[in-house]
């Protein structure tokens, strides 16, 4: 049996959040985006199964993928949307299901922007009519009114609220990876001269509107997290520099948890980090950059991405870079990894390995697609299958989000 120090049983310790909810560990369970709402966008019985199989993984947290806060805007095919109470029962059941083995469970609330496939949302808006640069499979977006931008701040707000009446224990917003949020954040995206752009105080006032209007719909005592980049790995886009001055004001208001990521669509440092040289020397990929945040906030810290060992789990929440450690890959093929790692931090390793298909533009799909792939075998209640080839995963994916974008422009 392993020697249990102090700084081995970290992983293991409870964290308070500043509104007072308690995390039962430091294991968080990251947003995976699954893709498994019915046709009206409506949570399904699949996602019950699968947030029940990683309530009893052991997490501390469970962050639900992607939700959308307007269906006439979709991140992908089959997003569950809470615009309003229509699905109250099936959210009811969701989150019992979360929360099933004492994790707290939140949702992630997201608009896509200019993150939309080409033909498959109503209608694609963005801070302004930049197109995202990566071929021609996403839609060109118009810029939103000023009317509009305050109809998105209330829609948050009205997804936050729903959220929480379900019986989720608060809510994470969506503001990396390129998203609206992280839109309206980069000077690439953003290129507006109103009050809503033109220097970085105006570009993050869209983030610090939506995070005020939700605390006020979810009450001070539910959990308030932002997933932030820590920059979008882009030459002209949101930097270090940026994301500190965003975390600067964030500090003032009250949210629980800040979850540090990185990348876009157009550069998915989310999935290895870039290419930097920390990122090669540390296992978790944005471990240097919460350094530097800690002397900015005193905000609860979660990073996320890269993290595969117990021992580099441990030594990150012990050294003190970070309060807490986000999973999202490992655990579409381990669910029970939390669990193992709490009983022996110091020998539990990931299993999981990057899924290359050798087409670099096509590699980072790959992977999210091979995941997703594991995602929906879990929620069908079957093993995952690590011998599952990423080629297979990229075909099946292309198959079934192109019938999902046919059906739902049928109508059917
Ligand atoms: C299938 C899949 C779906 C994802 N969907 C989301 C999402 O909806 N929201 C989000 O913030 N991140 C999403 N991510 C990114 C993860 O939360 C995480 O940041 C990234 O996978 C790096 O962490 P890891 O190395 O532990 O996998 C997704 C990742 C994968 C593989």
């Amino acid at each position: 049996m392993t020697a249990t120090t102090p700084d081995t049983a970290v992983l293991g310790t409870p964290l308070t959040l500043p509104g007072g909810a308690v995390l039962k560990n430091r294991l968080v369970k990251a947003a995976m985006s699954e893709q498994l709402a019915d046709r009206a966008h409506a949570p399904t019985p699949q996602l019950e199964r699968l947030y029940g199989t990683w309530a009893r993984g052991g997490a501390g947290l469970l962050i639900t993928g992607n939700v959308m806060i307007d269906r006439r805007s979709l991140g992908e095919p089959l997003n569950v949307v809470v615009e309003d109470e229509r699905d109250l029962p099936a959210l009811r059941r969701w989150a019992t299901a979360a929360k099933a083995a004492g994790a707290a469970a939140i949702v992630q609330i997201n608009h896509p922007g200019r993150q939309t496939l080409a033909g498959l949302s109503e209608r694609a808006v963005a801070p302004s009519a930049v197109q995202v640069d990566v071929g021609p499979a996403f839609a060109k977006p118009r810029a939103l009114t000023g009317a509009e931008i305050h109809e998105l701040i209330a829609r948050f707000a009205e997804a936050a609220r729903v959220s929480v009446a379900a019986g989720f224990d608060g809510v994470e917003i969506h503001a990396a990876h390129g998203y609206l949020i992280s839109q309206f954040l980069s000077p690439l995206t953003n290129l507006r001269a109103d009050e809503w752009g033109g220097d970085p105080e105006r570009r993050r006032r869209f983030l610090l509107e939506v995070t005020r209007a939700v605390r006020a719909a979810i009450g001070p005592d539910r959990i308030l997290a932002i997933k932030l980049n820590s920059a979008d790995f882009q030459r002209g886009g949101f930097t270090e520099e940026e994301s500190l001055g965003v975390i600067a004001e964030l500090d003032k208001e009250p949210v629980d948890l800040l979850e540090i990521s990185g990348g876009t669509y157009e550069s998915p440092a989310l999935y290895d980090g870039g290419t930097s040289e920390s990122t090669r020397r540390r296992e978790a990929f944005f471990l240097d950059f919460a350094e530097r945040v800690r002397s900015t906030t005193t905000i609860p810290l979660l990073v996320t991405g890269g993290f595969r060992s117990g021992a580099g789990m441990t030594d990150a929440v012990a050294g003190g870079a970070t309060d807490l450690v986000g999973l999202a890959r490992p655990l579409a093929l381990q669910p029970d990894l939390p669990a193992a790692l709490l009983r022996s931090p110091g020998t539990t390793r990931s299993a999981f390995e990057l899924k290359t298909i050798g087409i670099k533009k096509l590699d980072s799909i790959a992977d999210l697609w091979w995941t997703q792939h594991q995602l929906h075998r879990l929620a069908a209640g079957k093993q995952p299958d690590p011998g599952y080839g990423p080629r297979r995963a990229v075909l099946a994916a292309l198959r079934r989000d192109g019938t999902n974008i046919l059906k739902r422009r049928r109508g059917a």
